[in-house]
This record gives C-alpha cells, structure tokens and sequence, in this order.
C-alpha cells in the first residue's frame, strides 16, 4: 500500500469508467497503491453507491493489514478515499489522464462508442485497457486511431483480494503500452499474467466451461449442489465450489460469456446454452447479487 510504489511507473492518474463491483474495485486498489483515481459512472447516485463500496471494502482491509494499529488504518482509509474523484462526464474526466480502464456493460457497441469518443479527446500518451470478461479487445479498440496504446486488463472478484491481473495485448499493442501495463499491475499489487486476445483469456476460458459442467452435472442429477461444491473444495483446494461461485459470479455473467462464445464457435460443444441458466437469469435469480441463485442468500 505505499505511495512510494506507484510514484515509479509512467502512469499516476487513472481514470476508471464504470462504479460497479468490478470499476468499484479497481478503483481502491489503484488509490491504495498511491494513484489519483477518477471514477466515472452516469449519476451522482451510483457514484455515491460505488463511494460506500470503497469506503466499506477499505475499512475491511484496513482491519486486516493494520491490525493492531487501527489510527493507521483510519487514516490508510481515509488517505486512499481522499485520492478518489468522481465525475459524470467521461470525456472531461480523461482529459488529464495516464491511463483509462473501462468496466462498464458488456456491450460491443457501446464499449466501440465510449472509447471513439475518449479517443477523440484524452491526451496522445493515455493508454486505453478494457476489463472486459470475455469480449475481443481487438474489436472494441477497432474504432480508435490509438491501436498502439490499447489492451486488456482483466482484474477479478472481489479485486481488492484476488491477487491476479491478466494483462492482455493485441497484435497492435506496442511493447511500450505492454510495458506500461505491466508495471501498473505490479504497482497497484497484482501478480500480472500476459496473454493474448483469445476468448476468455486465461481464467475464464478455463473457469466458464467448468462452472457450465458443473450445471450440467446437477441436470442430469449426478449430485446435489452442497455435494459437487464440496468436492470441488476438498479435493481440488477450491475456495469455492463451481456452483457458489457460478452464484457468486451472477449468472447474467455467466450466461452472457457462454451466450457470446456459442454463437461465435456453435461447434465446441464446452460453450452449449445451459436451460437452468437461462432459467434463473428469466426469473430474475442472479445469485448472490439478487439473493438467490442455485442457494438462498436471504437473510432469515
Ligand atoms: N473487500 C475487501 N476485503 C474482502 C472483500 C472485499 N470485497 N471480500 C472479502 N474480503 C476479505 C475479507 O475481509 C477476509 O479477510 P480476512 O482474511 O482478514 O478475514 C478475506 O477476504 C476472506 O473473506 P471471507 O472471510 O469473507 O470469506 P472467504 O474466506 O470465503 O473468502 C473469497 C471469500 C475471497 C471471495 C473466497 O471465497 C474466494 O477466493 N472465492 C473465489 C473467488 C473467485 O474465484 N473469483 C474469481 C471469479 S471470476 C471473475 O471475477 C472473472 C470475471 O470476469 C467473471
């Protein structure tokens, strides 16, 4: 968590497009590790929701890395909230920015349309990344002139405790924007991975298809949810088992990334639509987020 880290790479002003969990997320890590952060959501009403996030998120690491120091841990609180901005308009956000991460809806059109507009006017040197799950970074840079500052940062659920980053280049991506990427990730904390732009990069390509099997377990009624998630745990040192965390993950997510992949690649039978899936996602049973899924997360 020390500023002295991040003061020594190219990139000290991030500007992060999208306040939900994920932009939430790299938002704190990224003010942790000494960054100026802008945070960019559509209303002054989400951009408080992602605020508190911050601010709950900190106050739980807080009490874990400054345990029995807790004065530090305040003002380890409230010094990374204070290098935390808002903003409603992405175009002026960025107009003093090293780099942009864009974790907004998984949409290929609207992410094309978002970053042609920044493209137009951030700085020549800011560097653009994606956290995209699993859309083609190539194609949502297609709209863009700056081909060469482009990639994919990739960051996990919960961010501020999942410790990898995959950082993704394209065959545009220069050695210099990869670099870059590189040693941002590094800074913010993160164990930085690099692949190329393929479906899913590398943990969801494994991960996706894994939770759909598992779903597929429960349709032919092998085994009970509490059983294939406890097998996963105990005997492959999971942290959860595939149907918690196809629960914790939303299956919106899930069945958008499958949805995606099945139409692109109809003939790889690991991406086949799943009916309990669509089901849940038609009634509204998200998993956790909603407080239901394949578990009950009601509060009796
Ligand atoms: N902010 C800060 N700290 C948090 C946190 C958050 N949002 N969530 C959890 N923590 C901390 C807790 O405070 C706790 O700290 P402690 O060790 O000092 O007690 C620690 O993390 C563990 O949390 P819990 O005790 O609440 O619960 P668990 O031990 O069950 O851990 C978990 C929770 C970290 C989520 C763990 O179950 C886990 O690693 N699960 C797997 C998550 C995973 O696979 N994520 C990837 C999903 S795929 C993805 O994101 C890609 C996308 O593109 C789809």
């Amino acid at each position: 968590f020390s500023s002295s880290r991040a003061m020594a790479g190219a990139i000290k002003h991030v500007t992060v497009i999208g306040g939900g969990l994920m932009g939430s997320g790299i938002a704190q890590v990224s003010a942790a590790a000494g960054q100026k952060v802008c945070l960019v959501e559509t209303n002054d009403k989400l951009l408080e929701g992602a605020n508190s996030r911050i601010h709950e998120s900190l106050k739980r690491v807080a009490k874990k890395v400054y345990k029995e120091k807790p004065a530090e841990g305040d003002k380890f609180v409230e010094q990374t909230m204070s290098r935390i901005s808002g903003a409603t308009d992405a175009s002026e956000a960025v107009k003093n920015t090293d780099l942009v991460v864009e974790a907004i809806v998984e949409n290929m059109a609207i992410k094309q349309k978002l970053f042609a507009t920044l493209d137009a006017v951030a700085p020549k040197h800011t560097i653009f990344a994606s956290n995209t799950s699993s859309l083609s970074i190539t194609e949502i840079a297609s709209q863009c002139q700056r081909k060469d500052r482009f990639g994919g940062l990739h960051f996990f659920n919960p961010v501020p405790v999942m410790k990898l980053l995959e950082v993704v280049r394209t065959n545009d991506t220069s050695d210099d924007t990869f670099k870059k990427m590189m040693e941002w990730g590094q800074e913010v904390g993160k164990t930085c991975i690099t692949c190329k732009d393929t479906p899913g990069f590398v943990v969801n390509r494994l991960l996706v298809p894994m939770l759909a099997e598992a779903v597929r377990m429960l349709e032919r009624g092998d085994a009970s949810p509490r059983d294939i998630d406890t097998a996963m745990k105990l005997g492959a040192g999971h942290p959860m088992g595939p149907i918690e965390l196809a629960d914790y993950v939303g299956h919106d997510t899930t069945k958008f990334i499958l949805d995606g992949w099945h139409e692109k690649m109809p003939e790889n039978p690991l991406f086949n639509p799943l009916d309990t899936l669509n089901k849940l996602v038609s009634e509204g049973k998200l998993g956790m987020k909603t407080g239901e899924g394949f578990y009950s997360y009601k509060k009796k």
